[in-house]
């Protein structure tokens, strides 16, 4: 085969986009178009406003899609289906596959629908033969089932279609897609195949050989779905220990790192918390779950299962504890949310702690302002994540650009993703800190800001300590919420020492309730 000269990939989404800015960069001489039915995405994409925040994707996309450093622009975006699929020579599948909200295994089976669509489309449009990638995560046999859906609609061509799942996680996409644990690439094993699976492995030229792997299609399939099942399912099992730790007085970190030090258990996806989120692990739980009941494993299905039913738990065990100190009861009570992205350095906010926590806390009928570095500037997006909660959710929610703001008359801050910026690294520094707030090694520092000083004075010393970093400036925190200042800790970010020298009363996943 002609060495491959266009790309077209459906689905301008976490996946599609970043992969193909990267595959762009890499390989100047392809021409990659990303498609998409959603036209709003697609001119995000083409403005200097990008739909996702993924940190170091924007400078990529600048030269890929600008040639702002001289070169020759390679990355196009485009709602232009079907011109894209016809000129393509490999085509990327990489369209949303959620769990099914009805019919068939609603709840639990991996929805297909967006899959079929995107391969009708090319059944319809692709003019010759073409090699066709499923990029999305897919239960095993799609490939086959992709197969007979061009058999039927296009029985004169003959598409080879590859399994090639992608394995980055969102928030380090840019280095995860550059430094690939590995390149997983699935095939039948004729001849021509191989050959297709050999040209994709081409595509990631700058990924070292031993890196790319190749198995049958089944195999591809299932190891995605199983990579992120075992990921979860370590969470999960960290996060059932950090419940008997906060009953015991174990600390939970010191568990994870003692256990991690055997190399056979390791140090990653060991960070207890207030539940795992993201567009993924949930679902392709599920998926595994419906895969194992469909073959009537129902042993194995309960077995994954409850790496989901943990998560829910461990979600409802922190909201239990936050309703628990402030003496079972919310009515009329000002909480403050920090952070509602699923995890740090992205803006996505699909199945994020944050949104169960809130939505029971709501329950209880408290009030909530919630600051996210950077969701905060999508407040709609907030909304429209509580909107199955239903009543007067703007009235009792607010969101603010600001985390000194949101706290003020806070009787509890909850931290529930794990941005850097709420860390108190700077606080161990005490040379940065302004005197009035390096004294308060008890309540007393914080008296003296709350009652002797003049607070705008203190207030913007403070700032100015602060502003040097992008952290949240926990003095002013302190002067501004109520007593006894508690902050419930769902990501194990913030030093409890250091809060509690400026009057804070810190409550730990995983560790026991300070009394
Ligand atoms: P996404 O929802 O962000 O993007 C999917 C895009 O596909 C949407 O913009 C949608 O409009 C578009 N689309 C759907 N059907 C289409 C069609 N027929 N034609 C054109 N466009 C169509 O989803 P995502 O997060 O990018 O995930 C995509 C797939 O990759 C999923 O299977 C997911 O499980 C998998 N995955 C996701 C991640 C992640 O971190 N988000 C990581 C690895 C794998
Ligand atoms: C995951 C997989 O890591 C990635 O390989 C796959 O391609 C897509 O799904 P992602 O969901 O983007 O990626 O992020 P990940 O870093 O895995 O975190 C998922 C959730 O687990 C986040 O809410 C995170 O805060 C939480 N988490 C992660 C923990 O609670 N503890 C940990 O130790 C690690």
């Amino acid at each position: 085969r002609p060495l491959t000269k266009r790309i077209c990939c459906i689905g301008a989404g976490y996946v599609g986009g970043p992969t193909c800015a990267v595959i762009a960069q890499q390989n100047p001489h392809i021409e990659v178009t990303v498609v998409d039915l959603d036209e709003v995405r697609i001119a995000q994409w083409r403005s200097s406003n990008l739909p996702i925040f993924e940190p170091g994707l924007s400078a990529i996309v600048e030269v890929t899609r600008d040639g702002t450093d001289g070169r020759q622009p390679n990355l196009f975006f485009s709602t232009a289906i079907s011109a894209a699929i016809q000129q393509a020579d490999i085509i990327f599948i990489a369209v949303n596959t959620p769990t099914k909200r009805m019919g068939v295994g609603a709840g639990s089976a991996s929805d297909l629908g967006y899959v079929e669509s995107a391969a009708r489309m090319i059944a319809n449009a692709a003019p010759a033969d073409k090699i066709i990638v499923e990029k999305s995560t897919v239960p095993c046999g799609t490939a086959e089932r992709l197969r007979s859906i061009f058999a039927s609609l296009a029985p004169a061509r003959s598409f080879s279609i590859l399994s090639n799942p992608e394995f980055l996680a969102e928030g380090t996409a840019i280095k995860d897609l550059l430094n690939p644990d590995r390149v997983l690439i699935g095939s039948l094993k004729d001849d021509r195949s191989m050959s297709a699976a050999r040209e994709l492995a081409s595509v990631y030229s700058w990924v070292p050989h031993d890196r790319v792997v190749h198995t049958n299609l089944y195999s591809s399939e299932l190891a995605k779905l199983a990579a992120n099942c075992l990921l979860a399912q370590r969470i999960s099992s960290i996060n059932s220990l950090s419940a008997i730790c906060e009953a015991t007085g174990a600390d939970i970190s010191e568990v994870a790192n003692a256990v991690s030090l055997d190399q056979r258990i390791g140090r990653h996806m060991l960070k207890a918390s207030a539940g795992f989120g993201g567009s993924c692990f949930k679902k392709d739980v599920l998926s595994l779950v419906y895969i194992a009941e469909s073959l009537h494993l129902y042993d194995v299905a309960n077995y994954w299962r409850a790496v989901n039913s943990i998560n829910e738990h461990q979600k409802s065990r922190f909201t239990s504890r936050v309703i628990s100190a402030l003496h079972g009861t919310l009515l009329r009570k000002k909480i403050t949310i920090f952070g509602w992205a699923y995890k740090k350095n992205t803006g996505d906010t699909r199945e994020s702690a944050s949104i169960s926590v809130a939505a029971q806390l709501l329950a209880e009928g408290c009030e909530l302002a919630v600051y996210d570095p950077q969701v905060s500037t999508n407040a709609q997006q907030i909304y429209r994540d509580l909107e199955d909660i239903g009543t007067n959710i703007r009235e009792r929610v607010r969101v603010w650009d600001n985390a000194v703001d949101a706290c003020v008359d806070a009787c509890a801050v909850l931290i529930l993703t794990e941005w850097d910026h709420f860390k108190t690294d700077m606080l161990a520094d005490t040379s940065t800190l302004p005197e009035n707030c390096t004294a308060a090694s008890s309540d007393s520092g914080i008296d003296m800001l709350d009652d002797g000083l003049d607070l705008p004075t203190a207030k913007s010393v403070v700032h100015d300590a602060f502003n040097k970093s992008d952290r949240v400036d926990w003095c002013a925190i302190a002067s501004v919420v109520q007593r006894p200042r508690l902050v419930f800790d769902g990501r194990g970010v913030v030093d409890p020492v250091a809060l509690g020298a400026l009057g804070f009363r810190v409550e730990s996943i995983g560790k026991a309730s300070v009394t």
